[in-house]
């Protein structure tokens, strides 16, 4: 099975964000995904739709992401603002209140989206009820589950980030350990930059926002330092034995050529 995780497009009303067409590069991606990886099953969009959550930014994703080709699937991250969130993207899938809490039943398995963004904190924390649902979700299946969130639950090393992690952490660890093995892997944004591992034994990533980054000030004192880098999204592959995560740089495709392999000579662009 494959999907495409893309994340924190920070869409704006004017279209563009610290200098950077953030609507331009959200259409770029999605061009390079209908493109490339069309055969994907779907698109799971880790939130920070918006970056002042004005209801012009949620009218331009609507917009841009009604051209895949495929299915895709939003949640809110800090940056996103309710009701102008749900107004401006009624399909958007959501609890019955006001979360962007919902599950999909997909061919690589089940995947549940949990929405640790609260309204005008940049911190993320899941409520009782979210936690509960996962409890359920996780046992009312056997097969092999994934998570996905904006924020992240651990500590990275750059403390500008780690302080508005998932504050409730321990609180979604302890229903993660109900579970023993069941969850194959957690997905989420909030970070604008490449960092995977694993967590308490779960393996975890996330990929560039296709947006701005964020710069690695690991174990410094640092406020938040962002980043001009290129965006990118992941392609992620499941299978039976492995999961796959390819980071695709995608303004960055010209930059490609294959080479002779007896003599080592660039032989031609892509
Ligand atoms: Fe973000």
């Amino acid at each position: 099975m494959k999907f495409i995780h893309l994340t924190d497009p920070h869409l704006t009303a004017a279209g563009s964000l610290f200098d950077i067409d953030v609507c331009e590069r959200l259409r770029q991606a999605v061009a390079s995904i209908n493109h490339h990886h069309g055969d994907a099953e779907m698109v799971m969009v880790t939130g920070d739709i918006a970056h002042w959550g004005e209801p012009g930014a949620y009218d331009h994703a609507a917009e841009i992401f009604a051209e895949f080709t495929m299915p895709w699937y939003p949640l809110a991250g800090n940056h996103d603002k309710k009701p102008a969130y749900f107004e401006g993207l009624p399909m958007a899938p959501r609890d019955d209140g006001d979360r962007t809490c919902f599950h999909l039943e997909t061919s690589g398995g089940l995947f549940l989206v949990l929405d640790t963004a609260i309204d005008g904190q940049p911190e993320g924390e899941l409520d009782d009820v979210q936690l509960a649902w996962l409890d359920q979700k996780l046992s009312e299946s056997d097969r092999s589950a994934f998570l996905f969130m904006h924020h992240h639950p651990m500590i990275s090393g750059i403390s500008a980030l780690d302080q508005i992690k998932l504050e409730n952490s321990d609180a979604l660890a302890a229903v993660i350990d109900r579970h023993p093995g069941q969850i194959s892997h957690l997905f989420f944004g909030h970070m604008h930059r490449t960092f995977h591992g694993s967590w308490r034994g779960l393996p975890f990533s996330t990929v560039k926002s296709t947006a701005h980054q964020v710069t690695a000030e690991i174990h410094s004192d640092l406020p938040l330092v962002s980043s001009r880098e290129m965006p990118a999204y992941a392609v992620v592959l499941i299978d039976d034995d492995a999961i796959c995560i390819h980071d695709i740089s995608y303004l960055e495709e010209d930059k490609a050529f294959t080479y002779d392999r007896d003599s080592g000579k660039p032989s031609q662009s892509m």
